[in-house]
C-alpha cells in the first residue's frame, strides 16, 4: 500500500525545532513527509536537518527542480498538510491566499485537510488581524489547533506555545483517518467535561471516582480534528492538555458546574463526559482529621451536589444548543439510561456498562447512544476515540443552522 503523502510546512518560528519531533513520528509511523520550510524556518533549523529526516529534498521556494512544477505538485499530491508551527505571518498569508514562496503555493494547490498549528506570542495571536485571518481559516474548512499556555520565548509566559508534538501527530493521525476534507464541526464552539471530580474531606483526603478522563479526551480530540473550537473542562485527569483546545482545569463538582456553566453560555453543544461525584462531604475539615485512641471514627455526612446535566439542560443558552449526557449503569443498563434520559432532558445519552474492561481508566468502550427522539444506536466494543466519532456523527445532524456567537474577537 501506498504510503500517505504527508507535507509538513514550516515557518519561521521558535518552535520550529519542535517540528523535527513531528517529522520523526510521522515518517516513523509510515507516512511519506515532504517538508516545505519558509525561509525564516531556515534561520532555525537548517534545510539538512529536514532533508536528512524526511529522505526528500528541501527547498523554501518555487524556483528549484521548475521541470517538476513542485510548486503544484506537491499540494496536489498531498493526502495531508500540517504547518507547525505556523506563524502570523504564515496565517496572515494562507487567509489572503499569497503564494509567494513553496509553501504558500502549496497550500492554494492543496485540495485535501489542512492543518495550522499557529506558535507565537501572546500579543500577536490575540491580535485582531491574527484573530480574523484564523477564522477565515477556519471558516474555509482548515483545523486551526489552539496554542498552548506555558512559557513562550524568552521569559514571557501565556498562550501561544506550540502543542505538544505528539498531540500535534496524534491530531494528524485523526484528520487522516477520517480523510474528509470538510470538517463537519467547522464554526462550531463545544464543550467537553471529563475526568472525575474529587470532592475534599479534608486537606488530604478527598471522595473521588475512577474516571480516568479518557472518553472525554477523546471526545475533544475528535472534534478538534473535526474542526471545532474546543474547550475541555478537566477534572483530575493528570493527563497532558490535548493539542488544539482550550483547557480549563477543575477540581470539585462545584468548580466544574462553575466553569460548565461559563463555557456553555456561547456554546453550540456541550457533552458531559466527566463523572461528577452525586454528594459531598457536609463538612470540610480545615486540619486532618486524626485517628483517636478507642474511639471510632465518626461518620461522614454528605449532601447533594448540583446536578449540572439537568440543570444545563433545562436552561440552555439557545434553543438549538444539543446537550449530551453519559451514564455509567452497572444492571438493567438501557431501560436505566432511558430513565436517566427522561430524568435529565438531554438530548443524546451515552450508556456505558461499567464492566472490567468497559468504561473506567481502560482504552476501550463499549456503549449505547440513546437518543431523546427515541433513537438508539449500539456502538461495539472499540476504541474510545470510535465511541467519540459516533457521538459526533449524531451530535451535528442536531445542531440547526444557528452559528454559535462568534468567540472574542473572531467574526462569523
Ligand atoms: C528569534 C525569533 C523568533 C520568532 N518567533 C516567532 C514565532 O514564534 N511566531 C511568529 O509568528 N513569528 C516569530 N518570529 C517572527 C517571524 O520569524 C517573522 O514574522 C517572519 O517574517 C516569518 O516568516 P514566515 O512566516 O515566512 O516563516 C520570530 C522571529 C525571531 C527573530
Amino acid at each position: 500500500m501506498e504510503k500517505p503523502k504527508v507535507v509538513l510546512g514550516v515557518a519561521g518560528g521558535i518552535a520550529a525545532y519542535k517540528a523535527c519531533e513531528l517529522l520523526r513520528r510521522l515518517t516513523e509511523s509510515g507516512h511519506d513527509v515532504r517538508v516545505v520550510p519558509t525561509a525564516s524556518a531556515l534561520h532555525f533549523v537548517g534545510a539538512a536537518t529536514w532533508s536528512a529526516l524526511s529522505g526528500h529534498p528541501v527547498s523554501t521556494e518555487v524556483w528549484a527542480d521548475v521541470h517538476e512544477v513542485p510548486h503544484v505538485r506537491i499540494g496536489q499530491s498531498a493526502d495531508l498538510v500540517v504547518v507547525a508551527p505556523a506563524t502570523a505571518d504564515l496565517l496572515a498569508k494562507a487567509a489572503h491566499g499569497l503564494a509567494d514562496d513553496l509553501l504558500t503555493n502549496t497550500l492554494l494547490t492543496a485540495r485535501c485537510p489542512v492543518v495550522f498549528a499557529p506558535a507565537m506570542h501572546t500579543e500577536m495571536w490575540e491580535h485582531p488581524a491574527t484573530r480574523e485571518n484564523v477564522a477565515t481559516l477556519r471558516r474555509r474548512g482548515a483545523v486551526v489547533i489552539e496554542p498552548a499556555v506555558g512559557r513562550l520565548t524568552g521569559v514571557d509566559t501565556g498562550k501561544g506555545r506550540l502543542p505538544d508534538p505528539g498531540e500535534i501527530f496524534e491530531l494528524c493521525r485523526r484528520v487522516l483517518a477520517r480523510g474528509v476534507p470538510e470538517p463537519d464541526l467547522a464554526g462550531r464552539h463545544v464543550v467537553v467535561s471529563a475526568g472525575g471530580t474529587r470532592e475534599p474531606l479534608d486537606p488530604v483526603r478527598y471522595l473521588g471516582n475512577r474516571s480516568s478522563g479518557k472518553q472525554g479526551f477523546a471526545l475533544a480530540r475528535t472534534a478538534a480534528a473535526r474542526g471545532a473550537r474546543v474547550t475541555l473542562i478537566e477534572a483530575n485527569t493528570g493527563m497532558a492538555d490535548p493539542a488544539g483546545v482550550d483547557v480549563v482545569h477543575v477540581g470539585t463538582a462545584v468548580q466544574l458546574r462553575e466553569a460548565v456553566l461559563k463555557a456553555a453560555a456561547e456554546a453550540d453543544a456541550v457533552v458531559m463526559a466527566a463523572a461528577v461525584a452525586d454528594f459531598r462531604p457536609a463538612v470540610y475539615a480545615e486540619g486532618k482529621i486524626k485517628k483517636k485512641d478507642g474511639e471510632e471514627p465518626a461518620p461522614v455526612a454528605l449532601v447533594r451536589n448540583p446536578d449540572i446535566l439537568a440543570e444545563i439542560s433545562a436552561e440552555r443558552a439557545h434553543e438549538e444548543q444539543v446537550i449530551v449526557g453519559f451514564a455509567a449503569e452497572t444492571d438493567d443498563v438501557l431501560a436505566n439510561g432511558r430513565r436517566k434520559l427522561l430524568r435529565k432532558g438531554c438530548d443524546l445519552l451515552v450508556v456505558n456498562e461499567v464492566g472490567e474492561r468497559k468504561a473506567f481508566g481502560t482504552e476501550e468502550n463499549e456503549a449505547v447512544v440513546l437518543a431523546a427522539d427515541g433513537g438508539e444506536t449500539p456502538v461495539p466494543y472499540g476504541p474510545k476515540e470510535a465511541l467519540a466519532e459516533v457521538v459526533w456523527d449524531l451530535v451535528v445532524p442536531r445542531l440547526g443552522s444557528r452559528p454559535g456567537p462568534a468567540p472574542e474577537g473572531e467574526p462569523r
